[in-house]
């Protein structure tokens, strides 16, 4: 593997899940196989359980680790081609990403989308530009349209506590107070259904996500009909795709709550983190023993190790 993007760069996800669970019972197993290469983590955007958990990952496989928050300890970075830089930009991604690339084998890349235009933010053009112009493999620890590590940590978290072959995992909406990114929410719509489980999206209108993310899932705007028998229920805010970047509703009546639970197969909540209590998700949900938030939170590292593992295999 010489990219992790999305689920897209994975040939075997089932056997990724596989190496995944397996490190997490012999963390340091390939200790060895990280000696004397460095790993590089690039921060767009604030970060707590990513930075901590892929450090740690390649701390496990013997690497050595370089953290930037390069928004705010770099220099103000150019991402824009063909202009002449006589504002406030100081160094162009072409440069600043060729130089990371001199310093690292492999380099984590966190660039959140702006949520104005959203051509330019599907497109991926900074995330894109990063990978080309830094010329080592990359690993996305969130793009502007997804975030594959914690999908396949969400993933591994629901193949390690499913009770039948085929769950119902429900994707539901849930109120914010600020615009955020559809990333989580596209990311593990594209994993479950690749995954092949029952599948259900449900969010109030005007919520609908890009179609290439929805895929086969099934969709509503009911969230009870959703909830229904569900065995595990993800709860994500995104703001709208249509109306882009958008907020069209303060969603008054869609954060879990124990009586929502009720409806559904005693199913675990999950949510990536972080999350605002009380708007997001109940405290009785959060503290209580439906909860996998900390089970998800755990299973980056492993889905981290993972990943890392298959691309130091890779190097040459
Ligand atoms: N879930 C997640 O990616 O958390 P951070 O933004 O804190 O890394």
């Amino acid at each position: 593997m010489k990219l992790f993007s999305s689920v897209n760069d994975v040939t075997d996800i089932q056997k990724l899940v596989s190496e995944a669970i397996s490190l997490k019972k012999k963390p340091f197993v390939n200790e060895q196989l990280g000696k004397h290469k460095t790993l590089g983590l690039i921060f767009l955007n604030p970060s707590l359980r990513t930075r901590l958990s892929t450090q740690k990952a390649a701390l496990n496989l013997g690497m050595q680790v370089m953290v930037m928050n390069l928004d705010k300890e770099g220099w103000a970075l150019e991402t824009q081609d063909g202009i002449i830089m006589n504002g406030t930009t100081v160094e162009h991604i072409r440069e600043a990403a060729g130089v990371m690339g001199e310093y690292c084998d492999i380099i984590g890349f966190r660039s959140f989308p702006g949520l104005v235009n959203r051509d330019e933010d599907y497109s991926e053009d900074i995330f894109n530009k990063f990978v080309k112009y830094c010329g080592v493999p990359v690993v996305s620890l969130e793009s502007a349209t997804r975030h594959p590590l914690q999908s396949l940590a969400d993933l591994i978290t629901i193949e390690e506590l499913k009770k039948t072959e085929k769950p119902k995992v429900v994707l539901t909406w849930a109120p914010h107070v600020k615009p955020l990114p559809q990333a989580v929410a596209n990311s593990f719509a594209e994993w479950m259904n690749k995954a092949d489980y029952d599948f259900v999206i449900t969010h109030p209108e005007g919520y609908d996500l890009a179609p290439e993310f929805v895929g086969q899932a099934m969709v509503t705007t009911n969230q009870d009909e959703a909830l229904a028998g569900a065995d595990f229920v993800y709860v994500k805010n995104w703001s709208s795709y249509n109306d882009y970047g958008k907020i069209l509703t303060d969603g008054e009546g869609w954060m879990m709550t124990n009586e929502k639970l009720k409806l559904t197969n005693n199913a675990g909540v999950m949510h990536c983190l972080p999350v605002r209590r009380g708007l997001e998700l109940s405290h009785e949900i959060l503290d209580g023993p439906n909860s996998l938030v900390l089970n998800q939170a755990n299973n980056r590292v492993w889905a981290a190790q993972a990943v890392l593992k298959n691309i130091l295999e890779s190097l040459s």
